[in-house]
This record gives structure tokens, C-alpha cells and sequence, in this order.
């Protein structure tokens, strides 16, 4: 008889968004969601108009496969907008369907053998894609809640993500110069989560390749989702420069995505496209601004009451440590019985026991109903 894959019994618990869905689901009340960190504001009518009217074209004029790694209208304005300056080229831009499943599949140009540096707490597709793959050599970073200087130890492959998810916090230039010459002394590849580049404040580096040396290891990967309201449409592109291994990671990327993907849909393309245009980077500004606006109330209004918060500066996520001895599930479930839904923080990793995270992906309404349904006395 077929066995199942062995490698999906070594995830030791459930993926914890669905988790989160599922208790909301069964709440027999109403909630103010700060859970998951989904976009809560309607798409840019630039970004719209350039869907409808990719899907016209389509109407008159047949539009098939397109490039497995993206078309080059897109590539292009990418580099103009975001990468020029750091001497990527278009062909070092690969346009994919979303960074959950890229910070999955840029471990798998690896060996098994790999050891993998996992910031804890995490965001945790990073460490179960690790374990689907047989990568069960992983090394964990503890980030409580701040960055961790790196180790002593040789890891071959270290996930960063800045401004992070879930502590909310950014990485400073200075921390991450000494990643990136850390990188280059143990020959490792740093892959650099930047979904949330958007929302840092500019003393923050927005890609890891701001610092010299790191187009030698340095994967970038980043998101049309949380910067111009793309989670339900999903676009996103990851970063390969060819200085990496000799150009080895980057041939072997390409295979990979000849062999698996044929390509993110016309229309999705062009309504990213039309986002990096004037008006649309205007329109998806004032977005960014909002979210950062109501995540702004929201730890104020927290603060305000002596409740503990970090991050929610450089990214709309607010990490929230528990009352002393109440653990991270305790603590969801005292929130939820005031109505709000967080995410727990050992959802994260082991370092997140006693935090939940708060999504500041609200409307001010939102913001103003969490504040409102807070016990007076939490602490
Ligand atoms: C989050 O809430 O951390 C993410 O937006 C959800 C996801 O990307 O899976």
C-alpha cells in the first residue's frame, strides 16, 4: 500500500491562520479582527482600470501562456522603481504568485543537509516548508522581540524578514551589515523576506541589497500583497542575482520555474504594473499610510492603558507581551472573550509563548472598537 509523505508528520501542529479561522468561525459573537494581517481597504482604481481593461484585451485578442518567470514590462518597472540602484538586472527578477509559497521554494535549490537559521518567533511557513523538504537541521535565532546578532555557528541558510513578521519590528542598517558579512565570512545565503519594505520608516534599509556585498548572498523576495492591496489577487517577485554560487542558484531557479510555473496571470501583471505608475504608487501610498495610521492608534491607545507593545513603527503589526505566567493561547482566549481576535504568539515559534500579535490592517473603527472592548484592568 502507497505511504504518505513521512515529511508532513514531522509538523508538530496545525498552520495557525486556519487554527485562528476556525475559533472565529464558532465564536458565537460578532469580533473585531486583528488577526490575520489581510489588506481591509478596497483595490486602487489605478490597479483596478488596468485589470478590467487587460481582461478586455483579452476579450478581442488571445493572450496565452506568458513567461514562466514574468513578463518583461514587469520585470522592467520593478528595476526602475525599486533596484536599479543596487545594479540588479531585469533578468535577476523573477515574478511568482505570492512570497508564501517563495520563501517555501527558495530552500528547496538547497541540500538536505542544509542548516537553516530560523529567526523564532517566525513567520511559520518558513520553518514547516523547511521540514516538508527533509530539512530537519534548523537552528533557531531567538527574536525577543529584537534581532539577533549572528550566531557563532555556521548556518547555510538564514530567513530574515524586515520590517518582521510577526514582531512587528525592523532590522537597523548596522544589524544587518553584520548579517550580511556574516553571510559572506561562512559562505551562507541569507533569503530576505521584505513583504512589509513598504511601511518602514526611512532610516530602515527597504532591501537587504541596500548593503554592500549582498548581491553575493542575498535572495530578496517581495510582495504586491500588503503594499498594494494584492492579497486576493496575488503577485509578487523574488530577487536572484546571478554573483550568487557563480550563478548557480540563478540557473537553477529558472529551471525550477520552467519546470513548475507557467507563469502569474496577464491581468494580475499588469494590474502590479499599473501600481508602480505614478498615480498608482500615489493611490497605494495612501494605503500603506492609512494601515500605518490605525497601527499607530492602536499601540498608542494600548500604551496609553501601561500595556506592554513592541513593534507597529516600521510594520503594521503590534507584539503584545502577555500578563506575567498567562500563555499565548490563554491570553487569545481572554482577548476573544472581549471580542478581539489576535494571533497567538507560540503560533510562531517556541520564543512567542507568552505574546499574541495585533494586525493593524484595520479601519479606524476597528482600531476604536478594540481600544473600547479592552477590560480596564488586563494587567
Ligand atoms: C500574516 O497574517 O502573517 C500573513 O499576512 C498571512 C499570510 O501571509 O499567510
Amino acid at each position: 500500500m502507497v505511504k504518505v509523505n513521512a515529511d508532513y508528520h514531522s509538523i508538530a501542529r496545525p498552520f495557525i491562520f486556519p487554527m485562528i479561522e476556525a475559533k472565529v468561525a464558532k465564536h458565537p459573537k460578532p469580533v473585531i479582527n486583528l488577526g490575520i494581517g489581510d489588506i481591509s481597504l478596497p483595490l486602487i482604481p489605478t490597479v483596478a482600470k488596468a485589470i478590467k481593461e487587460a481582461v478586455h484585451k483579452m476579450e478581442k485578442t488571445p493572450v496565452g501562456y506568458g513567461p514562466s518567470t514574468g513578463y518583461p514590462f514587469l520585470k522592467e518597472a520593478i528595476i526602475e522603481n525599486e533596484y536599479h540602484q543596487y545594479g540588479i538586472s531585469t533578468d535577476e527578477v523573477f515574478i511568482t504568485e505570492g512570497t508564501k509559497a517563495d520563501s517555501i521554494a527558495v530552500q528547496e535549490l538547497f541540500c538536505q543537509s542544509a542548516c537553516v537559521g530560523l529567526l523564532d518567533p517566525t513567520y511559520p511557513a518558513y520553518s514547516d516548508g523547511c521540514l516538508l523538504s527533509g530539512k530537519t537541521h534548523r537552528f533557531p535565532l531567538p527574536c525577543t522581540p529584537y534581532f539577533p546578532e549572528p550566531p557563532e555557528e555556521t548556518l547555510d541558510l538564514i530567513y530574515l524578514c524586515s520590517p518582521n513578521n510577526p514582531t512587528g519590528i525592523a532590522m537597523h542598517r548596522e544589524l544587518m551589515t553584520r548579517w550580511v558579512a556574516y553571510a559572506q565570512r561562512h559562505n551562507s545565503i541569507i533569503f530576505f523576506d521584505g513583504a512589509y519594505a513598504a511601511f518602514a520608516t526611512p532610516s530602515i534599509p527597504k532591501s537587504i541589497y541596500e548593503i554592500q556585498g549582498a548581491r553575493q548572498v542575498a535572495i530578496e523576495m517581495r510582495s504586491f500583497s500588503k503594499t498594494a492591496g494584492f492579497t486576493g489577487l496575488r503577485c509578487a517577485y523574488v530577487i536572484v542575482p546571478k554573483e550568487l554560487l557563480e550563478g548557480k542558484v540563478h540557473a537553477l531557479w529558472t529551471l525550477r520555474q520552467n519546470i513548475k510555473c507557467n507563469g502569474v496571470s496577464y491581468p494580475i501583471q499588469c494590474g502590479a504594473l499599473a501600481s508602480l505608475s505614478q498615480e498608482g504608487k500615489k493611490e497605494a501610498g495612501a494605503q500603506v499610510n492609512y494601515y500605518m495610521t490605525q497601527t499607530k492608534a492602536l499601540r498608542e491607545g494600548l500604551q496609553e492603558r501601561g500595556i506592554p507593545i513592541f513593534g507597529g513603527i516600521d510594520c503594521p503589526y503590534l507584539w503584545w507581551s502577555a500578563p506575567q505566567g498567562v500563555s499565548s493561547w490563554q491570553f487569545f482566549d481572554l482577548l476573544l472573550d472581549h471580542g478581539i481576535v489576535s494571533i497567538p504568539g507560540i503560533g510562531f515559534g517556541l520564543q512567542g509563548e507568552g505574546y499574541v500579535r495585533l494586525s493593524g490592517f484595520v479601519s479606524p473603527e476597528t482600531v476604536q472598537a478594540a481600544l473600547d472592548a479592552l477590560p480596564l484592568l488586563i494587567y
